[in-house]
């Protein structure tokens, strides 16, 4: 390479440089306007904070799935599984996601008079499910394997559109009624409690306990649901 084209690539790299360097300084990780919160690369919202606890739910359901099975077909049945998986229902669902939703995102909806008809169907559903779960946590629910079946069965039924519901019209219609500063805080506030509630790094812990009731069933290895198909 000549020297001056050498030093032509040299400035070019100097001022891209710099011109990164400026972007950086003014983007909103280094830069925090005036006490005012802005978005952060990497930082989860509240609406995908509620959406990845769903995933939580959705692997539980798989758990009800197989006791059902192994209800129907007079399999071995592990209560355990029943009563680990129901208690991280009450624990982490029903106790902590769906209190999220009751104290900040519902009432959100019903001040601005938006979607306030699924609103009150979310939070019926929010009930029934508290009543299936305590009976799923009672002594009388492994007495009757039908009833328990029909019980596990009525839960997933209702929580699957349920949760899909909240998934791909409540959620992404959240920062419609909330204001950007409000939307950015309440991200925040989720994390917090949940880190409150369950320790640093309590979602992944509460991953791995799925993991395990999964493990416990054998039913953990994700190729297992894929059908056979013809290529
Ligand atoms: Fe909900
Ligand atoms: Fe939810």
């Amino acid at each position: 390479m000549k020297i001056l084209d050498y030093l032509e690539t040299r400035r070019s790299f100097l001022i891209s440089g710099s011109l990164i360097g400026l972007a950086a300084l003014s983007s909103p990780l280094l830069l925090p306007g005036c006490g005012e919160k802005e978005e952060k690369a990497g930082e989860v919202t509240a609406p995908e904070d509620l959406m990845r606890e769903h995933g939580v739910l959705r692997r539980i359901f798989l758990i009800f799935d197989d006791l059902v099975v192994r209800l129907k077909q007079e399999q071995e049945f592990p209560p355990a599984v029943l009563t680990e998986a129901a208690t991280l229902i009450r624990r982490f669902i029903e106790d902590y996601h769906e209190k999220l939703e009751e104290d900040y995102v519902f009432p959100r909806f019903e001040k601005a008079g938006k979607l306030v008809d699924l609103v009150e169907t979310l939070r019926r559903q929010h009930h029934a499910g508290r009543t299936i779960t305590d009976f799923l946590l009672s002594p009388a629910a492994t007495a009757d394997r039908q009833k328990l079946a029909a019980s596990l069965q009525a839960f997933t039924r209702m929580y699957r559109p349920h949760a899909a519901r909240e998934d791909t019209v409540l959620f992404p219609a959240f920062r419609s009624v909330v204001s950007p500063q409000e939307f950015l805080e309440l991200g925040d506030k989720f994390e917090d409690q949940e880190e409150a509630r369950f320790g640093k790094g309590g979602y992944e812990k509460i991953v791995v306990q799925v993991a395990g009731l999964e493990q416990a069933l054998g039913i953990e290895d994700l190729a297992r649901f894929t059908p056979q198909v013809q290529v």
